[in-house]
């Protein structure tokens, strides 16, 4: 993100409220390399933060108002009373940042109030990550208006909460975490259990190589019920196999659990995914610090892959065709990326086969009738923090 960029949404927050404000603040969005619906299983992740971020530009106030203003949508001002702030009451976009702000004050920290124009270049709906974005680029500038002293990961967590509590989406914590703690050049191996982080030196293009992501604009919003459904059915497999997340069934014990399991064929499918998802992040992270060739984790991407696509059932015919296309154009390595049903996939690629690569999947796509999807490469960058 540019100077020029904090410098746009200043100068549009002073002509909306007519004052300069305290500060902009900018947090991104995130692909995750590997470890899908891990993270509300206590498991393992490995999300790296895009160059797209959510901007914002923010004032403290001490008279308990909120203003609320987006570059993206149509709105005006919103104007909102921090103690009528009501979890699901809002089904608009200020939902994720009104969120932040209950959840700060919720959490006992003293915010007063604060004027906020936002603007974002996270796509939206893409499985990016957008509304974390939003959620902890506000936690992050109230963090610092307020003096409250609060880490990353404890950001994150309040975020999590908003968008559980006051938007009312059952997710886990890997997509705050990743924009609140991702580090430029690295991809984040994050313990979701008790949120220990390693940052994982993550440079492709020094070994000739390229992450794609390919946007299928395939909207995932009408996702939440399937993505609950996905969540319960997990707790229901770690129930009947009594442990407190299916983090804690072993690799090596996958297959007792599994026959425990007895003809309970949809639950045994979402806890193979979850226990073989866990080991492919585990393998990942071994091969990238054994200093080996990157090469060799394209196949765990696409057994990632097939895992969320037939164990999961969260894949669409978009995805399907980006990973099979891709695979058959010479890629390296492919997979869905994000909650599923839509959204985005990645591709591992030669640097040397990516303009084929992008060429084949979009003409993929106009065969087959679907929209065209939006490819562009994915560089490790910087998570959330203050930019003026
Ligand atoms: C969404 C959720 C995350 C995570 C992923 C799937 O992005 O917000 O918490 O569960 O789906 O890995």
């Amino acid at each position: 993100m540019s100077e020029a960029v904090a410098e746009t949404v200043a100068a549009r927050f002073s002509e909306l409220y007519g004052a300069e404000p305290h500060g902009v603040w900018a947090a991104p969005g995130r692909v995750n390399l590997i470890g899908e619906h891990t993270d509300y299983n206590d498991g393992f992740v490995m999300p790296f933060a895009l160059p797209h971020t959510a901007v914002a530009a923010v004032s403290r106030r001490e008279d308990g108002v909120l203003r609320l203003h987006s570059a993206d949508v149509r709105d005006g001002v919103s104007e909102l009373r921090l103690d009528d702030l009501t979890p699901e009451s809002d089904k608009n976009w200020t939902a994720y940042p009104a969120g932040a702000v209950w959840a700060l004050r919720e959490a006992g920290h003293a915010v007063t109030g604060a004027d906020i124009h936002l603007a974002s270049t996270v796509p939206s709906g893409a499985g990016l990550s957008s509304s974390a974005a939003l959620e902890v680029v506000v936690a992050l500038a109230l963090n610092d208006l307020f003096s409250l002293g609060l880490r990353g990961w404890q950001l994150a967590r309040l975020c999590q909460r908003a968008e559980n509590v006051y938007v009312g989406a059952p997710v886990g914590i890997m997509d705050q975490t990743a924009s609140a703690c991702c580090e430029a050049g690295h991809a984040l191996f994050l313990d979701t259990r008790d949120l220990s982080q390693k940052q994982i030196p993550f440079d492709l293009a020094a070994e000739g190589m390229r992450l794609l992501v390919v946007d299928t604009q395939v909207k995932h919003s009408h996702s939440e019920g399937e993505y609950g459904k996905r969540r319960a059915g997990c707790e229901k497999g770690a129930a009947l196999l009594g442990v407190n997340a299916l983090r804690d069934i072993a690799y090596d014990d996958l297959d007792a659990a599994l026959a425990r399991l007895g003809d309970d064929e949809e639950v045994r499918r979402l806890v193979r995914h979850v226990v073989t998802e866990d080991e492919r992040v585990e393998r990942v992270v071994s091969l990238l610090e054994s200093g080996d060739d990157t090469r060799a984790i394209g196949p765990i991407l696409v057994e990632g892959h097939t895992s969320l696509r037939d164990d999961f059932r969260i894949s669409c015919p978009e995805l399907d065709l980006v990973v099979d296309t891709a695979l058959a154009s010479g890629a390296l390595g492919a997979r869905m990326t994000g909650g599923g049903f839509g959204g985005s996939a990645i591709v591992l690629a030669e640097e040397t086969d990516v303009d084929a690569i992008t060429k084949a999947v979009t003409e993929a796509f106009a065969a087959a009738g679907f929209t065209t999807p939006r490819v562009f490469e994915a560089v490790p960058s910087a998570g959330a923090r203050r930019v003026r």
